[in-house]
């Protein structure tokens, strides 16, 4: 940024960035895969939006943002939980499993271990540890819905360190950049055309 505060853009394979969104980027979370489950219907994605939502360890919440045209986004509203599972440095493999395509046209949690958990939601055998979490509020954020949930219950996995994007931009494999760059371009410009805030009510009724 100069001192007019001027951004210059960058395209790097498709993906803009500039000096304002590369600072903004350094608040992206730990990854996380989020599942779902909908009227027999599992999915899985991935994030780094998740935030802490409340410092008391009596009041456990998590939110996340979600992009509405994903396949996950349908199935959390749906069903009002989702699982958030922090992962460890040992699962690149499984970033590209659930962050890369879309479940709407395959079960992309067919070849990953899981059980479903009490809520209902699946529960990935491997990764550093998961919460179990049912949404009590919604924001809406035009292209996406940020996804406020009271953590139910807590299941610590394993590994060492939990997977952090430096670390994924880090070691991602050369033959996967091109797709991810791509991705990230492809989603910028759903972004730049549903930027307005829409006023849509999430109803826990019933749930
Ligand atoms: C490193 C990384 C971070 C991501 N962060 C988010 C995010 O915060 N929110 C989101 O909606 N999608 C995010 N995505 C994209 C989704 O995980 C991806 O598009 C996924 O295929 C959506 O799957 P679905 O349509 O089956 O739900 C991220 C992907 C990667 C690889």
């Amino acid at each position: 940024m100069g001192p007019s505060g001027a951004h210059t853009t960058v395209v790097h394979l498709g993906m803009r960035t500039d000096d304002s969104y590369e600072l903004l980027r350094q608040f992206a979370s730990p990854l996380v895969a989020i599942t779902t489950a909908w009227r027999g219907r599992t999915n899985g994605m991935i994030s780094d939006s998740a935030v802490r939502a409340s410092i008391s360890p009596a009041v456990p919440r998590i939110s996340v943002f979600v992009h509405k045209w994903h396949f996950s986004h349908d199935l959390i509203w749906d069903s009002g939980r989702f699982g958030l599972h922090m992962l460890h440095e040992g699962q690149l493999g499984l970033v590209y499993e659930l962050g890369f395509v879309s479940g709407r046209d395959r079960d992309k949690l067919a070849g990953i271990p899981h059980r479903i958990g009490a809520s209902g939601v699946p529960l990935l055998e491997d990764c550093y540890a998961a919460f179990e979490c049912r949404v009590i509020n919604t924001m809406d954020n035009g292209f996406a819905t940020m996804f406020l949930g009271d953590v139910l219950a807590t299941h610590p996995g394993r590994g060492d360190a939990a997977m952090t994007p430096p670390y994924l931009r880090a070691n991602m494999p050369a033959a996967w950049r091109e797709e991810f760059l791509r991705n990230y371009r492809v989603a910028q410009e759903h972004i730049d055309q549903h930027r307005e805030i829409q006023d849509l009510h999430w109803k826990a009724a019933g749930r």
